[in-house]
């Protein structure tokens, strides 16, 4: 999500005549879109700051402004605090409110002093957002935004806001913008994106998910398509008849477990009880068979036991997953979970989180290798030093050593080795 705004924001600024540049040290504007979600990814930001800073002062000696910028959810978790405690940012605004940049940035530059925006104001975001463009081969595509969901855990219900869904409308307008320059893969997102129930193209009735893949597939030039992110029980029959249906709909889908034991699914405020989501992955294998699955893990939630770690281990030999995320639990401000008094010492998430990536990466590395020998179709996306790479349907990164000019094409691809991270072969 944060890709896809960090692409917006570019849009936004266009419209103020900025360009993207890839050297930083060339940048009038600097800016960080941030991430709240886990502590890791929260503490990086004012490393990062700071490098921005002894930038802004080298180029100070040259002459040159810099402006330095802030967006995302840490600052709309942090807000004023962020923006006293660092004296040289000079905007700062909230996931929802980046529509609003150009103003800001041309306040600032006219002499009306540092800027922050944190509001929830999605609709109005989307409403003021300038035309997009495709920035390779694959795009993203916001369908959905916020959660209404409050994992005991998370921040997003505090930072993204409640759930919003965008019309279909706006989505297609949005997907046939982006293949006209470029894109053969939209993945459309959402926090929980399977909550989607966007205005339908009647302007009365409310679609949900399927319906909205069924016409987003009718786009010409759209080879793909892709969703993320599901939650496990608020996937709905038709949406799991479309992996059988709409060619483009990739097999594949994120379906985070977050862990599995009941009673830690139960304290992380999650609906669904290990059995259920197993039902969900049944499903979807009865209607899709060769269906990659793919979750995050959360290792150490506070009062999490052995014995629950152990559930979790099993789920992960019963599902048998083509790719996974997992994490040590942190706690994060303002969420219940943060001030439950039963917290795991760090050394036991280190060592869960070590075992379990180790099972998930000999499953990664199982599924990867069932692959030898056959083909696959890929979608060649990247080039570089005599490689070419792309993804196979199901999100697997695969390496071609050829200097034929592949990008953004779609060829079937001879599987010759195969790690847990990539595979590589020859274009038959
Ligand atoms: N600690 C660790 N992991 C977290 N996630 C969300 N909140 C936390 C937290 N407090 C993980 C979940 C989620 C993913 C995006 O980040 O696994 O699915
Ligand atoms: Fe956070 Fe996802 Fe739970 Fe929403 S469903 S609160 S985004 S973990």
């Amino acid at each position: 999500m944060n890709v896809y705004d960090s692409a917006r924001i570019l849009d936004a600024m266009a419209a103020l005549g900025y360009e993207e540049t890839q050297e930083m040290t060339e940048a009038d504007l600097m800016m960080i879109n941030t991430c709240h979600i886990r502590e890791k990814a929260s503490d990086k930001v004012f490393s990062e700051l700071g490098r921005m800073k002894e930038i802004k002062e080298a180029r100070a000696k040259t002459g040159k402004q810099t402006m330095i910028g802030l967006a995302g959810c840490v600052v709309q978790a942090l807000g004023e605090e962020a923006f006293a405690k660092v004296k040289y940012l000079d905007v700062a605004v909230g996931p929802q409110s980046y529509h609003l940049l150009p103003e800001m940035v041309t306040r600032f530059e006219r002499n009306h002093g540092r800027q922050i925006v944190a509001d929830f104001t999605s609709d109005e975001k989307f409403d003021t957002l300038p035309s997009t463009k495709a920035r390779g081969f694959s795009a993203f595509l916001a369908i959905q935004e916020g959660c209404d969901n409050f994992c005991s855990y998370c921040v997003v219900p505090y930072t993204r806001g409640c759930e919003y869904s965008r019309s279909a409308a706006e989505i297609l307008t949005e997907a046939r913008q982006l293949v006209a320059t470029g894109a053969q893969e939209i993945m459309l997102l959402g926090q929980n994106v399977d909550c989607w129930h966007g205005l339908g193209l009647d302007g009365v009735h409310e679609w949900g998910l399927a319906r909205l893949f069924e016409e987003v597939a009718k786009i010409d030039g759209l080879k793909r398509i892709r969703y993320t992110t599901s939650y496990p029980v608020d996937i709905t029959d038709d949406v799991i008849a479309a992996h059988r249906d709409i060619d483009k709909l990739m097999p594949y889908i994120h379906l985070p477990i977050q862990a599995g034991s009941d009673a830690v699914l139960k304290a992380m405020n999650r609906r669904y009880t290990v059995d259920q989501y197993l039902k969900v992955v049944d499903k979807l294998r009865a209607a899709r068979p060769d269906i990659a699955i793919s979750s995050d893990f959360i290792v150490g939630f506070p009062g999490e036991t052995d014995a629950d770690f152990e559930k979790t281990l099993a789920v992960v030999d019963e599902v048998r997953y083509a790719q996974s995320y997992s994490f040590k639990y942190s706690a994060r401000p303002g969420t219940p979970a943060s001030l439950m008094r039963n917290q795991i010492p760090e050394a036991v998430k280190v060592n869960r989180l070590a075992v379990l990536q180790e099972k998930l990466l000999a499953n990664q590395k199982a599924f990867n290798e069932s692959f030898m020998g056959k083909s696959l179709p890929v979608l060649f996306v990247e080039a570089h030093d005599g490689q070419v790479s792309g993804y196979s349907p199901y999100l697997q990164n695969v390496h071609v050593t050829t200097k034929a000019p592949l990008l953004g094409q779609i060829k079937n691809v001879k599987i010759t080795r195969a790690s847990a991270s990539s595979l590589s072969g020859d274009v038959i």
